[in-house]
């Protein structure tokens, strides 16, 4: 008890000394601090600056802890180091409770108000906002999908598809979102195979995303940020998106990137217009169909596509597919061989590579469902790629539902259903409207797809429909 009396009664000369460790330990944090801002992403979204003002308490505390410990066990090392020649043990300490108390309350204060400061920013984030994902007056879906090693994001419009009976209009935009300044942007999220994590460094968010078909028990997790103008940055600006979940060997791939546009005027300029014009008015060309299909899908990930900016590197390149098709399979054509690559990858595979492609079959569910009509063009796209293609270019109309008829039995509608004499069979769930919009735009369904389209799940067919149905001339 002596001893603990003679410690704790503190000289002047003592309590100066802890005076200036405290204020060395609050300059040695306060200087971390100041490295923060050289080291994080402009604030590019509402959000930000609490996520980042939580940052630095944490950073700040931790860096007084940090400094405590280092400097006690600096001080301790030097100050209380053995004398030479002395071998005796140290004075042998029992328990000190004013020590034990002060310890033990202090962190306690602390973790409770970092529970409570997180908490609340936490809630403040991830707060539902008021008009969420509104375009043009009218709120759209956006939906995202994290499968390996991609992302694909999705805007569900509620603006009625003319192509496509009883279905909106959804646009498709691959690896890259489309935002404005402003725009109080949810994401919901969802992955056909493992845990991803979808964050946006520039706007301090990140969320995981959990498998399971939402059908069989699966739960969209949701995302929300509003992105805000970052100052000397030129619109429209683009922030990377990072898969932050370690999800396979293609995880530090997974990538994409957010455009964020300086307002809803440029957003529905650079991006929304166009991209629902080309699902109204879709080209009749196989060739630029397959170009904007092939996007939509989840490929960008695993191959390399120098047209399309693709550096995946867990499939095969694509580069001068078009030049080696003919001859990977004895007995298939370049058309054949294109074609089972997408339905049926696992049968032949490249030399070097894994069987890991998704399967993209007509009756595959979600996101890698392919029409035959969908395989088509982006058969006749990928046909275009290569110096000497080993395709028939001139004739891809016919040789390309040719292969697909050989290979898989299936007919496609070289039209995408602008044959507007095919009567519609399927008109099971046609309503009034929709006839209007059938005898304003033609018929949209050839019969041999009928049973295709009911069979589809009216989420995914939404997707599929602007590529099989006709266009609106
Ligand atoms: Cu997806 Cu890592």
């Amino acid at each position: 008890m002596d001893n603990n009396n003679n410690r704790t009664s503190l000289s002047a000369e003592m309590l100066a000394k802890i005076g200036a460790g405290v204020a060395l330990m609050i300059l040695g944090s306060a200087l971390l601090l100041s490295f923060v801002p050289s080291i994080f992403p402009a604030q590019a979204s509402a959000e930000a600056a609490n996520v980042d003002n939580l940052f630095n308490i944490l950073l700040f505390l931790g860096g007084i802890v940090f400094f405590l410990i280092q400097g006690l066990l600096v001080i301790s090392v030097i100050a209380f180091r053995a004398k030479p020649g002395d071998n005796t043990d140290g004075p042998a300490h029992h328990g000190n409770m004013t020590l034990e108390i002060v310890w033990t309350i202090i962190p306690s204060i602390v973790v409770v108000f970092l529970a409570i400061i997180s908490f609340a920013i936490w809630n403040d984030n991830t707060a539902p906002k008021e008009n969420e994902n509104m375009v043009n007056g009218a709120p759209v879906e956006y939906n995202v999908t994290g499968a390996r090693y991609a992302w694909t994001h999705e805007y569900a419009t509620t603006m009625p598809n003319p192509n496509a009976e009883g279905e909106n209009i959804v646009v498709n935009s691959g690896d890259i979102l489309h935002v404005y300044i402003g725009q109080n942007v949810k994401l919901t999220m969802q992955t056909p195979d493992v845990i991803h994590s979808y964050w946006i460094p520039a706007m301090r968010v990140k969320q995981d995303l959990l498998p399971g078909n939402p059908e069989e028990g699966g739960r969209p997790t949701e995302l929300r940020f509003t992105p805000i103008l970052v100052e000397n940055e030129t619109y429209p600006a683009e922030y990377p998106i990072v898969c932050a979940e370690l999800c396979g060997d293609g995880h530090g791939r997974m990538r994409g990137v957010v455009v964020v546009y300086e307002n809803e005027e440029q957003f529905l300029e650079m991006f929304f217009d166009p991209a629902v014009d080309a699902i109204v008015n879709p080209p009749a060309d196989p060739v630029l169909r397959g170009e904007a299909t092939i996007q939509e899908y989840a490929c960008a990930g695993c191959h390399v596509l120098d047209p399309l900016g693709w550096a995946g590197i867990t499939g095969p390149s694509l580069n001068g597919l078009a030049d080696r098709a003919g001859e990977r399979v004895a007995g298939q054509t370049a058309e054949e061989y294109i074609a089972n690559s997408l339905w049926n990858p696992g049968v032949y595979l490249t030399p070097g590579y894994q069987n890991l492609m998704p399967v993209h079959g007509p009756n595959e569910p979600g996101i890698n469902q392919m029409t035959p009509e969908q395989l088509y063009s982006i058969v006749a796209y990928l046909c275009t790629q290569g110096e000497n293609s080993d395709c028939d270019l001139e004739n891809n109309t016919e040789a390309i539902p040719a292969a697909i008829e050989s290979q898989f039995g299936v007919t496609v509608d070289v039209t995408f259903g602008m044959d507007a004499s095919a009567e519609s069979s399927d008109a099971g769930s046609a309503l009034p409207e929709s006839q209007i919009l059938d005898t304003l735009f033609g018929d949209d369904d050839a019969e041999g797809e009928a049973t295709e389209e009911t069979a589809a799940d009216p989420e995914d067919s939404a997707e599929e429909a602007e590529d099989t149905e006709e266009s609106g001339e």
